[in-house]
């Protein structure tokens, strides 16, 4: 019985050991941060803050992205998988046409089409934008400028990928490739 309560208090002294040392030790961190020059240590706090707020905004963007429909048509074969389509392979752009009175137009590659642009020229061009049918641009239109931003954020932060989409074609021009046709 004694041997067995004694078992027990070096049992819980150990594990009440584990516990406080890595805080003691963090603690010494902090002290050792705390001897530096004040303007370090708020770098360090505002990287950590620059870098939460840039992750939360990508997050925001691929959200948006999702909900907006944007790879209904900028990504290949996506609503036809039911949504399924690998992050890698969004918003690469579609050589499926979209022919209608307007000629035939191909969603382009936005993975390209954003680095191309810095955040302040994309908000810019999404404001004024008037691209042809099915573009739903008034949509875009409608977003706020943070929304804007996340989604600049979001494409950028995939790196670009796919190759150019076709060149949109004047109404009544045969196309080369597959077309999806819109009534007149
Ligand atoms: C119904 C299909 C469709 C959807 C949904 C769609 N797009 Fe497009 N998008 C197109 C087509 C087609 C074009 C090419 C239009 C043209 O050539 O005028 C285009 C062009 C664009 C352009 C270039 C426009 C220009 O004038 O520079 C941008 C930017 C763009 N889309 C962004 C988006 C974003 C962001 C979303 C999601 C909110 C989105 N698109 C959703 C079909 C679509």
């Amino acid at each position: 019985m004694r041997i067995l309560s004694h078992l027990t208090w070096v049992t819980a002294l150990l594990a009440l050991a584990a516990a406080v040392l890595p805080i003691a030790a963090q603690c010494a961190g902090t002290d050792a941060l705390a001897g530096q020059p004040p303007s370090s240590r708020q770098v360090t706090h505002a990287r950590h803050a620059d870098a939460s707020t840039a992750a939360r905004q990508i997050e925001r963007g691929r959200y948006l992205v999702r909900i907006g429909g944007c790879n209904d048509c900028h990504t290949p074969g996506y609503a036809a998988a039911g949504g399924s389509a690998p992050e890698q392979q969004w918003l690469v752009g579609d050589s499926l046409g979209m022919q209608g009175p307007w000629g035939t137009t191909y969603p382009i590659n936005l993975r390209l089409f954003m680095p191309s642009l810095t955040e302040q020229q994309w908000v810019d061009h999404a404001r004024t934008m008037q691209a042809r049918p099915p573009m739903p641009w008034f949509n875009v239109r409608a977003m706020s400028d943070e929304d804007l931003r996340a989604i600049y954020a979001f494409v950028k932060s995939m790196g670009p990928a796919g190759r150019p989409a076709p060149a949109a074609l004047p109404p009544g021009a045969a196309a080369s490739g597959p077309v999806l046709r819109w009534p007149g």
